[in-house]
């Protein structure tokens, strides 16, 4: 397609999104296409790979990799030194996607609804950017309109976290390419066959040049496949948030309000979410030294007495003590990605705050419960730590500040595909849409002259005879210039289509 094509399309269909810079529009081409209906999916990509393998993780994810002074970072709690639980994972796991064009393709396929057995469902369907990679329902809805069985968590932060917390709720994947398997295959989620998958996106086309620029050649396979989409989720690191800028900063940006929700949840969270910098999921509470020993014990929060309908860790190792523990992904842009816990039962964040504050149920395998090291210095029996009006609010405060806004807009993270509704079925045939097509039979060009006092988004095809769609065009212009380039000899079928009207006229490429 056409450069200038391409701007107006962008520039018309994107521009309320506030999605590009100009500089950007000008190196992004159209790759391919596939229609579901009366929808048209675009695939635009820039003309170079955006980068991706230059993420700078700061140097106080890394500091002290031995000793940690948490007195540094949590000076109400704790003095002296204990054992980083981060740095170690990190030494041996940076192992960050160093290759742009394996991440480009795990980005395609990661929006690609072509990934779900009726082309309905992409990964982000119910991981949306805009939502911190979560969705905002209780339960998301898979691609024949089922309730999933849990919420859908964030997946951000996963390289920092993965040996620390493993990966979903109930913690029963640790390696993030096998994880890919599940919501493809999941009868709710995705429903798709890996074998079907590989032939659907070889036929799609836009696929081999993919693969071919990620592997050095264009197959297809599983293992291609769920490589590149993990090696997208490795470049979700939300590190612009105002508390990395605070850490960085001594916390010379944050609110009196902010410091004092910072020191609470010092004081009575980051036992279970390691409070900085990955602000994740579980550690052993009272004995530092078991930190990185207890990464592999979800907790159990005191969320529910009736574990009926989801027994979480016990799903699966099915021990009496794993009943009810689940383990809660990173807290970054937690602000964005409610409803919270695995049910979706809390729909705000000062909901969760409330739940800490006095709701907390007194289920024997709580972390909570006196048995517990955390539970036997706690008030017996222990519903909540009791929070003011102002603490309350001051939790929450902290909370937001975990929030990454570049994280939510960056355009290299973002849908590649466009979506224009293309609703063929009741379009009215309208001949005087169209007022003229020169030369034809078509010389280098020739140029569809058209009815758009308006300037309304005109969509153009180009059909084959026996039907295939040949190539696709858009423009607010009264006309439009197609070229021959790869229309081999032979009649073709132009469809110019404009709101509820359509022309359709033969054009001949001798
Ligand atoms: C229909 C909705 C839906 C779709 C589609 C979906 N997911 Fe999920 N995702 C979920 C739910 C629900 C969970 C939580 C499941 C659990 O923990 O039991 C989840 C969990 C995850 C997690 C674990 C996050 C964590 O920190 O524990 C990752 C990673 C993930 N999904 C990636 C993907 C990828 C990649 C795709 C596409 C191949 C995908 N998901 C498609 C709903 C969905
Ligand atoms: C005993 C360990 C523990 C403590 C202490 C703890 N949490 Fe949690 N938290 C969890 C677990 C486990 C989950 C997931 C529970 C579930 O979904 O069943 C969770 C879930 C959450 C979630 C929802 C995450 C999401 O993505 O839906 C938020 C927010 C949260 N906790 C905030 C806090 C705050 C604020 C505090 C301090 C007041 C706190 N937690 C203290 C263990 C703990």
């Amino acid at each position: 397609m056409k450069k200038r094509t391409i701007i107006l399309l962008l520039t018309a269909v994107l521009g309320v999104l506030a999605f590009q810079t100009k500089a950007v529009i000008e190196g992004i081409g159209k790759v391919g296409e596939y229609q579901v209906g009366s929808t048209l999916y675009e695939l635009f990509l820039p003309d170079e790979p955006y980068i991706y393998n230059d993420i700078d993780i700061p140097d106080y994810y890394f500091a002290n990799p031995d000793s940690w002074n948490v007195a540094s970072v949590f000076p109400i709690n704790t003095g002296g030194s204990v054992p980083n639980p981060v740095a170690p994972v990190l030494t041996e796991y940076p192992s960050l996607p160093q290759d742009n064009d394996m991440v480009t393709l795990g980005r395609v396929l990661f929006y690609d609804k072509n990934l779900s057995a009726n082309q309905s469902t992409s990964c982000a369907s119910c991981h949306s950017q805009s939502l911190g990679f979560a969705d905002n329902k209780a339960k998301s809805k898979g691609f024949l309109d089922g309730d999933t069985r849990r919420n859908a968590p964030n997946i951000a932060d996963i390289p920092l976290t993965i040996h620390w917390r493993g990966i979903l709720w109930d913690r029963r994947a640790t390696e993030l390419e096998a994880m890919v398997e599940l919501p493809v295959q999941d009868e709710v989620e995705m429903g798709m066959d890996f074998d079907d998958l590989v032939v659907r996106l070889d036929n799609l086309g836009y696929y081999d040049e993919l693969f071919q620029k990620a592997y050095g050649s264009s197959t297809i396979t599983q293992d291609r496949i769920t490589h590149a989409v993990a090696d997208f989720m490795r470049v979700l690191m939300p590190l612009n948030t105002k508390l990395d800028q605070g850490i960085a900063s001594n916390f010379a940006n944050f609110t009196p309000q902010e410091i004092q929700g910072r020191q609470i949840f010092m004081s009575d969270c980051w036992h279970c979410h390691t409070a900085v910098p990955t602000v994740t999921g579980e550690t052993d509470v009272m004995d530092f030294t078991k930190m990185i020993a207890s990464m592999s014990y979800p907790q159990n929060n005191g969320l529910s007495l009736d574990h009926s309908s989801d027994q979480g860790v016990a799903s699966w190792t099915n021990a009496p003590t794993d009943v009810g523990r689940f383990s809660a992904p990173s807290l970054k842009n937690i602000e964005l990605t409610a409803p919270y816990m695995h049910d979706g039962s809390m729909a705000t964040l000062e909901a969760v705050v409330e739940f800490y504050s006095k709701e907390i149920k007194p289920d024997p395998n709580s972390t909570f419960s006196p048995d517990n090291m955390y539970g036997s210095s706690l008030p017996i029996p222990f519903t909540g730590f009791d929070y003011t009006v102002e603490e309350k609010a001051a939790l929450v405060a902290f909370l937001r500040t975990l929030t990454d806004p570049s994280f939510i807009t960056d355009q290299r993270l973002s849908d590649p595909f466009v979506a224009t509704e293309h609703s063929t079925g009741v379009l009215q045939n309208d001949p005087t849409l169209i007022d003229n097509i020169y030369p034809n039979p078509m010389v280098e060009r020739a140029t569809i002259q058209f009815q758009n006092r308006s300037r309304e988004l005109t969509h153009l095809r180009v059909y084959s005879l026996s039907g295939s769609l040949v190539t696709v065009g858009a423009t607010v212009e009264n006309q439009y210039t197609l070229e021959r380039n790869n229309l081999p000899p032979g009649q073709y079928l132009v469809s110019v289509e404009q709101a509820n009207r359509q022309a359709v006229h033969k054009l001949i490429v001798p």
